[in-house]
């Protein structure tokens, strides 16, 4: 990574999470920031739900909400960048304080609560960005005040429709209260139903929190085949604290992300690869922060990876980093593409 590049990550940490995100969002809209471009590699290029990628890492949901800063993003080297989540109508969110770096661990808890400017402003900026380069998604949530929360899926994900290469019916935040009921059987088909029914052209992919039980799995893994979605997203952040945590806001209420999330959402990657057995893509997601931890959910059956946390504590020069790293880890395992060590270790 640049110098300059690591020194504004440094900075970012006199601040407020919170301000530090805002302050990252508008270095990137000036162009302040220093990142040396990803050398394109053909080993790198693979498919996710029929969308051509360059590269396996995607951004995960939650940093650039509004879509704001899409196109800074993709030249960082973002194989895929996914915004949102976005609600149907603007929401202010939770009170602040409501984001705390774990620092000693790595790790982040967010208790932000769909803090978004609403489908119409997202859909201007869209709108804006036709036609230019590189696979968007966007991340679709409920208002916390709807009446008919399924309803919301639906709604954002028609006024969208055209404007973004897939949509993330995400029913796994921790920070909208009931939101995950979602995820149980009966709550869950009748909302798949509806969003595929309401879908057009774009695949639709479900994202899913990393405290499902046993049981669960089976019922989501039956309902994403059923309801034929295109990928599945595991995981978001968890509400379980692990007993590894030492940092002084380990306690705060919310989801956790970063390093301590890794082991737990790898392992529910690779029961849902096992259950799934190929009939539906997988995106892994969780404390992915270095080119070892993001070709391990590959060999755990991810066909593509997302990250967030790990831009906190590295900066914008780690996208490229891992890119690099995993080229080099293909080609030392004579793997031929990314989509041939996808389940690897399975
Ligand atoms: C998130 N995440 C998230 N996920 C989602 O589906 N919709 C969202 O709006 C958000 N918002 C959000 C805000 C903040 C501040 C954080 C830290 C995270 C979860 C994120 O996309 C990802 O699933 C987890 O953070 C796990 O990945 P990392 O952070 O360990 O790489």
């Amino acid at each position: 990574m640049s110098g300059i590049a690591k020194f504004g990550t440094k900075a970012l940490h006199a601040f407020p999470p919170e301000m530090a995100h805002g302050l990252s969002l508008k270095a990137l809209k000036a162009g302040l920031v220093p990142v040396p471009p990803l050398v394109p590699d053909p080993v790198l290029h693979t498919t996710l739900a029929g969308l051509a990628l360059p590269n396996p890492v995607g951004l995960a949901a939650g940093y650039d909400k509004n879509g704001e800063v899409i196109d800074p993003l993709l030249r960082l080297g973002f194989g895929f960048v996914e915004c949102g989540a976005v609600t149907p109508r603007p929401q202010a969110g939770n009170p602040k304080p409501r984001v705390f770096r774990l620092s000693a661990d790595r790790a982040v808890i967010n208790r932000m609560g769909f803090n978004n400017a609403g489908l119409v402003a997202l859909k201007a900026r869209l709108s804006a960005r036709l036609g230019r380069p590189g696979i968007v998604g966007v991340n679709l949530g409920a208002n916390k005040d709807s009446d008919d929360r399924a309803a919301d899926y639906v709604t954002s994900l028609t006024a969208l429709e055209g404007l973004a290469d897939f949509f993330t019916v995400n029913i796994s935040s921790p920070n909208t209260p009931g939101l995950r009921a979602l995820q149980s059987k009966a709550a869950l088909d009748d909302l798949l139903a509806r969003v595929m029914t309401a879908k057009a052209a774009a695949p639709v992919f479900l994202k899913v929190a990393p405290d499902l039980k046993e049981e669960d799995l089976a019922d989501i893994a039956a309902s994403v085949i059923e309801h034929r979605l295109d990928a599945l997203i595991v995981s978001n952040t968890t509400i379980e604290r692990p007993e590894s945590l030492i940092s002084p806001d380990r306690a705060e209420g919310g989801g956790l992300s970063g390093r301590p999330l890794f082991e737990r959402s790898a392992a529910l990657l690779r029961a849902f690869a096992q259950t799934l057995g190929g009939k539906v893509p997988l995106v892994g997601v969780g404390g992915i922060e270095d080119a070892e931890t993001a070709y391990a959910k590959i060999r755990a059956g991810a066909t593509a990876v997302q990250l967030y946390s790990a831009l906190v504590y590295k900066g914008p020069g780690l996208v490229a980093e891992i890119n690099r790293g995993l080229a080099e880890r293909l080609k030392a395992d004579g793997f031929a593409s990314v989509s041939a060590a996808v389940g690897s270790e399975l």
